[in-house]
C-alpha cells in the first residue's frame, strides 16, 4: 500500500460516506487526519474510530466549510494541533436537485457555497503551509455530472465543473512549488447522498455502467490514496473519474 508516513492531510466532509473511507485510509497509510465535518458528533465518531485503530491519529473539527470565516478559523485550529498540512482533501458536498425551471436562489446558493466556495476557503485556510511542504497535495472530489452535465442538477453540475477548472488553474499556480492538485469525478457511489434516489432510477443507472454496479467508497478512497501518494507526484491538474466505465 502506498505510504503517508509523516504527512498531516485534511479531510472535509469526513463525517461519513467518501470523506470517511477517505480518512479511515489515509490513517491506515500512516497519515495524521484532520476530520472536518458540518456535524461534531459525525466528525468526532468518525475521528474516535480512527484512533481507536491507529491511537492519535485523528482529531475532529466541525465546520460549516460554506462559512468563510470559520473554515479559516478551523484551518488556524488545526495548524495550531498539527503544525502543518501536507494533503487536502475538499470533498464536502450537498446536492439540492430540481429542474431549471423550478429552481430556487436558495438551492442554487447552497449548492455552489458548500461544493465550490467550500473548496476555495479550504485552500485559502491552508494554502500557506502546503506551500510550505514538499509534494503537497490538494485532491478536489468533483462528480462524473461535472463532466457529463445531468438533467436536474444545474446547480450540482456548475459545482462540480467549476471544481475541474478549479483544480487546474490550482495545479498550474501551484506547480512551481512542486505542490499537484488533481480532482477525481466519481460516478454513483453507494452513499447517503445516493440512498435517496428511487429503486428504479438506481436500476436504469446500472444498466448503463459498463462494470454493472454502483462504486464503494473504497473505490474513491484508494484512487485518492494514488493522488495523495509520492508516487502520484508527476501528475497534476487532471480528473481522474472513477465510475465504473459510465462517462468514457
Ligand atoms: N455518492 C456519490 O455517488 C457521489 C458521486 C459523485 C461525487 N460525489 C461527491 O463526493 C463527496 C462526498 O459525497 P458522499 O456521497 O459521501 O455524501 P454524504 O452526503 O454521505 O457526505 C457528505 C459529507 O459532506 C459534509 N458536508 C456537507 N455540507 C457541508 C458543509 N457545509 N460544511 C462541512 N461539511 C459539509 C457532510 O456533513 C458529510 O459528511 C461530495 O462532494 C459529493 O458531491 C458523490
Amino acid at each position: 500500500m502506498y505510504s503517508l508516513s509523516n504527512k498531516i492531510a485534511v479531510v472535509t466532509g469526513a463525517g461519513r460516506g467518501i470523506g470517511q473511507a477517505i480518512a479511515e485510509l489515509f490513517a491506515e497509510a500512516g497519515a495524521k487526519v484532520a476530520v472536518v465535518s458540518r456535524t461534531e458528533s459525525n466528525s468526532q465518531k468518525v475521528a474516535t474510530a480512527i484512533n481507536a485503530r491507529f491511537p492519535d491519529a485523528a482529531r475532529a473539527y466541525a465546520v460549516d466549510i460554506s462559512d468563510t470565516t470559520a473554515t479559516v478559523a478551523m484551518g488556524q485550529q488545526v495548524l495550531a494541533d498539527f503544525g502543518k498540512v501536507d494533503i487536502l482533501v475538499n470533498n464536502a458536498g450537498v446536492t439540492r436537485d430540481g429542474l431549471a425551471l423550478r429552481m430556487s436562489e436558495a438551492d442554487w446558493d447552497l449548492v455552489l457555497d458548500t461544493n465550490l466556495k467550500g473548496a476555495f476557503n479550504a485552500v485559502k485556510a491552508f494554502q500557506r503551509s502546503l506551500l510550505k511542504q514538499s509534494g503537497a497535495r490538494i485532491i478536489n472530489i468533483s462528480s462524473v455530472v461535472g463532466l457529463s452535465g445531468a438533467a436536474g442538477q444545474i446547480n450540482y453540475a456548475a459545482s462540480k465543473a467549476g471544481l475541474i477548472g478549479f483544480t487546474k488553474s490550482l495545479a498550474r499556480e501551484f506547480a512551481g512549488r512542486g505542490v499537484t492538485a488533481n480532482a477525481i469525478a466519481p460516478g454513483f457511489i453507494d452513499t447517503d447522498m445516493t440512498d435517496v434516489l428511487s429503486a428504479d432510477f438506481k436500476q436504469n443507472v446500472k444498466g448503463k455502467i459498463p462494470l454493472e454496479r454502483f462504486g464503494r467508497v473504497q473505490d474513491i478512497a484508494h484512487a485518492s490514496l494514488f493522488l495523495a501518494s509520492a508516487e502520484a507526484g508527476y501528475i497534476t491538474g487532471q480528473v481522474l473519474t472513477v465510475d465504473g466505465g459510465l462517462v468514457m
